[in-house]
């Protein structure tokens, strides 16, 4: 579409205005947005660019595998992958307060930026310019809600904007600055992205850190993604993927309950299930899912992971509610 072409074209030159020849990283989160960002600045910069995936152990199941295998065979952009989970879970130990989760992963995503980008120097020709640029996928209701738009409050640190630490060594890119989700998306389309990144739903950059109420740590984690997976599989199997906007799974983790399964008592922990439309993710209301498929999904992560007891559906719309937990 004729508006596509020219905001994809502007922006490509401004990118390439603003980088020169110079050298940019990325991190790529698996989702729309920094993948949308990539990839127009690799169009702006080529080599350039190098793409940095933060494993921060925070991930959902195969979220790693499916970055490697679809965003790099489409676009054959530079990928350079760092194993940062012991990292993040060192530095999120015993926390349990929102904001303070959310500094500490914006934090921590930019240290891990700045040793990439010091080992992706060291790795170029001896003449190679340092790496000066980061590129964000950061959008306009991220920019809203962290409180730089105009009069905002801010509502949530957003990683990639309120997160940043005030000594930040790079310059930031940020080409989608100005965009909503939909216009992200025709615009990956634009670029060629194939659809299955294209139309992924929303996961926040600090991924299941904040569907984790209470403090994050390896065992939660574990049994959070478990109950994540499933849900999501049966959202799939019931073809209702594009129908709704996003689907966090919240795990309660300070919460028990008393349950019976088989003869025995259980004392499990509650996990929330958040289905939600949405038009740009600044408004949404809860998606009303078939019971069959709830049903589905109820009875599969109480049958296959051990520590949970109780499934909910959270109906709150947003406002007065947010998307995320946390
Ligand atoms: P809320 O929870 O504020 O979320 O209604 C609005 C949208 O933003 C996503 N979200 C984030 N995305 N970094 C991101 O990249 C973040 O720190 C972050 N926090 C929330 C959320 O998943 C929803 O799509």
């Amino acid at each position: 579409n004729w508006t596509m072409v020219n905001i994809a074209e502007e922006s490509i030159d401004a990118v390439r205005a603003q980088i020169g020849a110079k050298r940019a990283i990325c991190g790529l989160s698996g989702g729309v947005d920094s993948a949308v960002a990539a990839a127009l600045v690799q169009r702006a910069v080529g080599d350039q660019l190098t793409c940095v995936f933060v494993d921060h152990g925070l991930l959902r199941k195969g979220e790693a595998e499916q970055v490697e295998k679809d965003f790099v065979a489409a676009t054959g952009v530079n990928l350079h992958v760092v194993d940062a989970q012991e990292r993040f879970l060192d530095a999120l130990a015993g926390v349990t307060d929102p904001e303070e989760k959310r500094k500490i992963i914006g934090r921590e995503f930019i240290r891990v930026f700045e040793g990439a980008a010091r080992e992706i120097a060291a790795a170029g020709a001896a003449d190679d310019a340092p790496v000066e640029f980061l590129v964000q996928g950061t959008l306009y209701p991220d920019v809203v809600e962290s409180g730089g738009g105009t009069g905002a409050a801010n509502i949530k640190s957003h990683h990639n904007v309120g997160g940043l630490p005030d000594d930040l060594q790079f310059a930031l890119v940020e080409p989608l600055r100005t965009l909503f989700k939909d216009e992200v998306r025709a615009l990956g389309e634009q670029l060629g992205l194939p659809s299955e990144i294209v139309w992924r739903q929303p996961f926040p950059g600090p991924g299941l850190g904040i569907r984790i109420i209470g403090a994050v740590d390896r065992e939660r984690l574990d049994i959070l993604r478990e109950a994540d997976a499933i849900a999501r599989e049966e959202l799939t199997r019931a073809g209702l993927d594009r129908d709704v906007w996003q689907f966090p799974v919240v795990l309660l983790a300070d919460v028990r309950s008393v349950g019976v399964q088989g003869d025995g008592r259980t004392y499990g922990h509650p996990i929330v299930l958040r289905p939600v439309t949405s038009e740009d993710a600044m408004t949404a209301d809860w998606a009303r899912l078939p019971y069959e498929v709830l049903q589905r999904i109820s009875t599969r992560i109480t049958n296959e992971v051990r520590e949970i007891n109780r499934v909910t559906v959270d109906i709150t719309s947003k406002p007065p509610g947010t998307i995320e937990w946390e």
